[in-house]
């Protein structure tokens, strides 16, 4: 049997939700990962240092490891004001303000309509060295929707970049090879999160044979070559400007399949094992722990993580869902056996 142990992974981009739902989310996100960076789109999303604080306080109210860190992020509304900027700069649980364009995806109507209204506030983010998330996808209708990020980053991001050359920047989940490509031509402070779902999955798994609801989310699945681009990207030595953000984002099943389904793969619990399964069988297994539990912590200047996580080629079988009071969750590959599993080993917390 073989066993791997790293160093305890962080998850730099999750959807923990709020209330009940943090009853099922923060203990099944605490198990695998030491810190999390929770996303803010919430309803009402946190546009606010208070807001972000007191969402704290609930998620630390229902952790089980009490080392367990929650970090946040700011919501990038039309009415962001500079005070909060700073203020977030100060707060050492913020670690960037995040944008969504309007519509791009859940929770997303408060979003940005038009990034050049904006500039002044980039500006302050640049000087702060306050990092920008960005769900990196055009909205424009009339777009393809497999195409949203390739010219997001040619008509939007480049240009941006160009204005800010300092402003540090994260391009969320990437899927595309452009996206590949655009990071890696940029210097450190520029990096991207990749999920596991979009290293295992292509839009095949999505579409071929039967629409899956599971494995809808957005930016979409694409292409293979674009798997493909991002499994090489994160199995080759030294690419520091990639990390793990599951992107895990659950959603009630009645409102996941339905007519009109929700986009989120709920894949907290089964990232890990399922990112050991890849890299095993892509003989890089010695490279995940840099892209779990390494480049996340330089780029966003915190500690490595002096816990580790034990790896263990053992099969199990993903829960066919999971229920928190008289909400059920189905996550992504339910009822499907995984060959790896982990546990967190005792060890000494971060200082
Ligand atoms: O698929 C997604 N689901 N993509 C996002 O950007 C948001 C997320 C959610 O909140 O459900
Ligand atoms: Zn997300």
């Amino acid at each position: 049997m073989q066993t791997l142990n790293i160093i305890r992974p962080d998850d730099w981009h999750i959807h923990l939700r709020d209330h009940t739902t943090l009853k099922l989310t923060v203990p099944l996100a605490e198990r695998t990962f030491a810190r999390v960076l929770a996303m803010p789109n919430l309803t009402p999303p946190l546009t606010t240092v208070p807001n972000i604080l007191s969402y704290r306080q609930r998620i630390l109210a229902v952790t089980q490891d009490e080392h367990f860190s929650p970090y946040f992020s700011v919501y990038f509304t039309n009415d962001l004001n500079e005070a909060t900027l700073r203020e977030a700069k100060q707060c050492p649980w913020i670690l960037g303000v995040k944008l969504y364009p309007q519509g791009a995806t859940t929770h997303s109507d408060w979003g940005i309509d038009d990034i050049h209204k904006q500039f002044a506030h980039l500006s302050v983010m640049e000087e702060l060295a306050l990092p920008l998330l960005i769900h990196g996808e055009v909205t424009t209708s009339t777009i393809d929707i497999f195409d949203r990020e390739a010219r997001f980053i040619d008509t939007v991001l480049q240009p941006l970049q160009h204005r800010f050359p300092k402003l540090p920047i994260v391009l969320e989940h990437i899927t595309t090879a452009e996206a590949v490509d655009w990071v890696q031509s940029m210097p450190a402070h520029i990096a991207a999160t990749i999920t596991a779902h979009h290293l295992a999955f292509n839009r095949n798994h999505l579409l071929a044979g039967g629409i899956r609801p599971d494995y809808y989310c957005l930016p979409i699945l694409k292409r293979h070559h674009h798997q493909q681009k991002l499994q090489q990207a994160v199995m080759t030595k030294n690419q520091s400007q990639f990390f793990l953000g599951t992107d895990s984002a659950p959603h009630v099943q009645d409102k996941k399949y339905s007519a009109c389904g929700c986009a989120g793969c709920f894949t907290s619990p089964i990232a890990l094992p399922l990112l050991a399964e890849l890299f095993a069988a892509h003989q890089a297994l010695p490279l995940l722990e840099a892209f779990t539990s390494i480049n996340g912590a330089r780029f966003y200047q915190l500690p490595i993580n002096t816990q580790r996580l034990r790896l263990t080629q053992s099969p199990w079988v993903v829960p066919k869902a999971y229920t928190t009071d008289d909400l059920t969750f189905i996550p992504l590959l339910a009822g499907q056996t995984l060959s790896w599993q982990c546990q967190p080993i005792e060890g000494q917390p971060n200082e």
